[in-house]
């Protein structure tokens, strides 16, 4: 659990740096070669004015296995975009390509007539359920100490949330769930006022937090992966935003 999640703190805060292009996007030999990136990219720039080049260098990459959203089927595998959730363009790349118009731009890709991709994903059902060791209860104090001000995390703080921040509920519902909670220090917002001990570097003197500061160990966010685990997946119907 620790390793894990010490692998998706270097993946969250490693430099990333974006072209003033836009960022760039790394894919496979064989995704490149099917002709879906020069198909969709432009059609997301003329969209956007966004402009998303093929790029080995990433920051954005296209891969056949988590982490990242699952985006589309094709070639055996499904595909999953992973992006740096602290930049607005990369953001709003996932955001069109999960949406009505980049999966119908997926769907349309049909170089001999017939489709190579879809978006429709079948993602197989988790085949073991993830096991925290930490300890739900535990999580649940801690979620509502260091999280609750901002989010509702369940009938505990119904009415103590702010409105315009996802309720842990709504973030279950979200693909890639486990990602999101177990790196939530390094996603927007909550780099500027978080601290985890031994993880995340201190707060800079000259630039202190601009708000009461979340400050907690590894262990409690091992019990809160624990006591997200337990709570229901918010039930929104067909699309769910997180905005
Ligand atoms: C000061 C307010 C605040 C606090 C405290 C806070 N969050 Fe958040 N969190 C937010 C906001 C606002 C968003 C929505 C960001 C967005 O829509 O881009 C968010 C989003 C998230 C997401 C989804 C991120 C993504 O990009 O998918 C997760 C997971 C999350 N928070 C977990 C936590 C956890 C766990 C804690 C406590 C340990 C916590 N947050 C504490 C404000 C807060």
């Amino acid at each position: 659990m620790l390793r894990k999640l010490v692998v998706l703190a270097a993946f969250c805060l490693a430099p990333m740096g974006a072209s003033a292009d836009g960022p760039g996007l790394a894919a496979p030999p064989e995704l490149q070669d099917s002709g879906l990136l020069k198909h969709i990219l432009p059609r997301f720039s003329l969209k956007t004015g966004i402009r998303v080049t093929a790029d080995d260098a990433g920051p954005m990459a296209l891969a056949d296995s988590a982490p990242g959203t699952p985006v589309f089927q094709g070639l055996g595998t499904v595909w999953h975009l992973r992006i740096d959730a602290g930049d607005p363009a990369q953001q709003r790349f996932l955001e069109w390509l999960t949406g009505d118009i980049g999966r119908r731009t997926v769907d349309s890709f049909q170089p001999d007539g017939t489709p190579v991709f879809t978006a429709a994903i079948k993602v197989e059902a988790e085949v073991a359920e993830l096991e925290y060791d930490g300890d739900p209860v535990a999580g649940e104090k801690a979620s509502l100490v260091h999280c609750g001000r901002c989010h509702v995390i369940g009938p505990q703080n119904a009415m103590n949330g702010i409105g315009s921040t996802p309720s842990f509920a709504v973030i279950k519902a979200l693909p890639e769930w486990e990602y999101r909670f177990q790196a939530f220090y390094a996603l927007r917002p909550h780099g500027a006022f978080t601290v985890i001990e031994d993880l995340t570097p201190a707060f800079d003197p000259e630039r202190p937090p601009p708000i009461v500061p979340v400050e907690m160990t590894l262990d409690d966010l091992d019990d809160v992966m624990a006591y997200v685990a337990t709570i229901p997946v918010a039930d929104l119907g067909a699309a769910i935003q997180l905005q």
